[in-house]
């Protein structure tokens, strides 16, 4: 009974050490099986320090989270002359339904799709959505378009983690996925009374 109890700390040591020394196998392992190719470079391997500390088996403590959405926040370009929502809805339509783009063979950063339905309901018409985010059917409708919602709509589209540092939600305009009249597009289609996200 003894032997056993002393031997606890001993077996937690071993594997932790052998955890660690897996994580550096692993990191090694996808260096070397990946090549650059086209804008599809091996940076994209790289974690920045917001996707390091939500990568971490336990989610940052409250301080934490918040420190890295104060420095997510602060990444974010807003709109010139303040015009957040006057964009084209049926472009940002096409956005929200396209998921395709950042592959090796597209240009970027102006032909990607925003992917929104792969996580999100929006026009109540569409069947196929995801439930990964949740629903933004009648967005504008039952939020309004108040300085403060517009604003922080467009800081979340910006980069979803200043708002949730760990959140799941692609950081479209950080990231270069969208750029910012894309970004404007898909703020019509959610804010615009003519577009279908407001039809009941
Ligand atoms: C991979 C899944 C994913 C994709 C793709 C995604 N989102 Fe999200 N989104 C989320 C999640 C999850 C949340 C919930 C809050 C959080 O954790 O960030 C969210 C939250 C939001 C919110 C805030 C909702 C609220 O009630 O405050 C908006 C607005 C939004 N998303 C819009 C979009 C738009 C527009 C797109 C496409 C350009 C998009 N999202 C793409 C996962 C996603």
């Amino acid at each position: 009974m003894k032997k056993a109890l002393l031997l606890a700390p001993l077996a937690l040591f071993a594997s932790v050490a052998m955890a660690s020394d897996l994580d550096a196998k692993v990191a090694e392992m996808m260096k070397s099986s990946f090549k650059a190719n086209g804008i599809a470079s091996l940076d994209r391997q790289v974690q920045d320090e917001v996707q390091k500390a939500c990568s971490s088996p336990t989610q940052p403590d409250a301080a934490t989270m918040k420190r890295l959405e104060e420095a997510q926040l602060a990444t974010v370009k807003w709109p010139e002359a303040g015009n957040y929502t006057g964009g084209d809805w049926q472009e940002g339509a096409r956005i929200a339904i396209s998921g395709r783009g950042l592959t090796w063979t597209d240009k970027t950063p102006d032909n990607n799709g925003g992917g929104c339905y792969n996580c999100h309901a929006m026009d109540p018409k569409e069947v196929s959505a995801g439930t990964i985010g949740p629903s933004l059917e009648g967005y504008g409708r039952i939020r309004g378009n108040s300085e403060e919602i517009v604003k922080y709509t467009w800081g979340k589209l910006w980069n979803a983690k200043a708002y949730n540092a760990c959140s799941d939600m692609p950081r479209n305009g950080f990231g270069k996925i969208l750029t910012e009249t894309q970004i404007r597009h898909v703020m019509a289609y959610l804010f615009d009374p003519a577009s279908p996200v407001n039809k009941q």
